[in-house]
């Protein structure tokens, strides 16, 4: 006698939802599903469209643990901080992962329907400026392309004239070193960040004697943790545009490969880089 198939009704499975929220009301699956437009016939379009936007979900969330880390940075709360910050270092090795799906559409592939694209790039995601803005490399000159959307440009000005989560960050070294942060550099609010000896210095006292500053040393291995995972991003990124398109030039109109190369020496905690070779 064949077995009959299992029935998750017996279990208890609820599958009666017509009055009720269902995973589908709740998650707003129909809206999200809605949303992939592929403008030509071809088939890796489809593919294209679903890892940007899957990335820019992940972007989101990133957002959503870096604001509240920042909070609680702010009002003490260290070591909900140092959870979060563990959960961006994971949502960044996602991102890299997701490399390996993209690779396997060729440059045969990708020509089918990259006309289609006009001007649009990454270039413009304002949510990887928010990143960058958030952490601490806040180079302005990526503004202007978002002047076209001004919520986007708000959101990125309004996180400007905020203290970045690194600054927030040295504040916290300088307090537990010093006592105070009289000595601290003035924070970089809308510059490139770039590596100050008066920071270094403080981390070098750290790292020279780990156990007597074990909190910031936890929290400085965190930050290369997250910047190690970022670098990789950025590398996967560059790798695969050459993969897919070699040096033309990108649909954004920069360089392509070239630009992102430079990009490759962006640092977002240049200090605790730097560091390294003095210890
Ligand atoms: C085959 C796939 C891809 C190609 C050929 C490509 C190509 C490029 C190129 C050439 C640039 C430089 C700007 C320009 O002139 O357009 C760029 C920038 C960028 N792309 Fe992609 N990209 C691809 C996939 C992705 C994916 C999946 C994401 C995820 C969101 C992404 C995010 C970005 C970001 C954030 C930038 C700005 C980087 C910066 O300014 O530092 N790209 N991309």
């Amino acid at each position: 006698m064949r077995k009959k198939p299992f029935n998750p009704a017996n279990d208890g499975a609820k599958t009666d939802l017509a009055k009720t929220m269902s995973y589908g009301d709740y998650l707003h699956i129909d809206t999200i599903l809605d949303q992939q437009h592929c403008l030509s016939e071809a088939h890796d379009e489809m593919l294209f469209i679903i890892q940007h936007q899957t990335s820019e979900l992940w972007m989101k969330q990133l957002l959503h643990e870096m604001s509240a880390a920042r909070l609680a940075l702010e009002t003490g709360k260290l070591q909900n901080m140092m959870k979060m910050l563990s959960r961006v270092s994971k949502i960044l090795e996602q991102l890299n992962n997701q490399w390996d799906v993209l690779r396997t559409m060729t440059p045969a592939d990708y020509t089918q329907f990259r006309e289609t694209l006009g001007l649009s790039s990454g270039f413009q995601s304002y949510q990887y400026r928010m990143i960058e803005y958030i952490f601490g490399n806040r180079n302005t000159n990526m503004l202007k392309a978002h002047e076209h959307t001004p919520d986007a440009y708000t959101k990125l000005t309004t996180e400007l004239a905020r203290t970045s989560f690194y600054d927030e960050v040295v504040g916290l070294l300088f307090k537990t070193l010093d006592g105070t942060i009289d000595a601290m550099p003035a924070p970089h609010l809308d510059t490139h960040h770039e590596a100050r000896p008066e920071i270094q210095a403080r981390w070098k006292i750290v790292y020279e004697d780990i156990n007597s500053h074990w909190a910031l040393y936890e929290l400085a291995e965190k930050l290369v943790d997250i910047e190690d995972y970022f670098r990789r991003w950025r590398f996967n990124h560059v790798t695969t545009v050459e993969r897919v398109i070699g040096f033309k030039r990108g649909t954004g109109g920069t360089s392509g490969v070239q630009y992102l190369r430079r990009m490759l020496e962006v640092e977002l905690f240049p200090e605790l880089w730097h560091l390294r070779g003095e210890l």
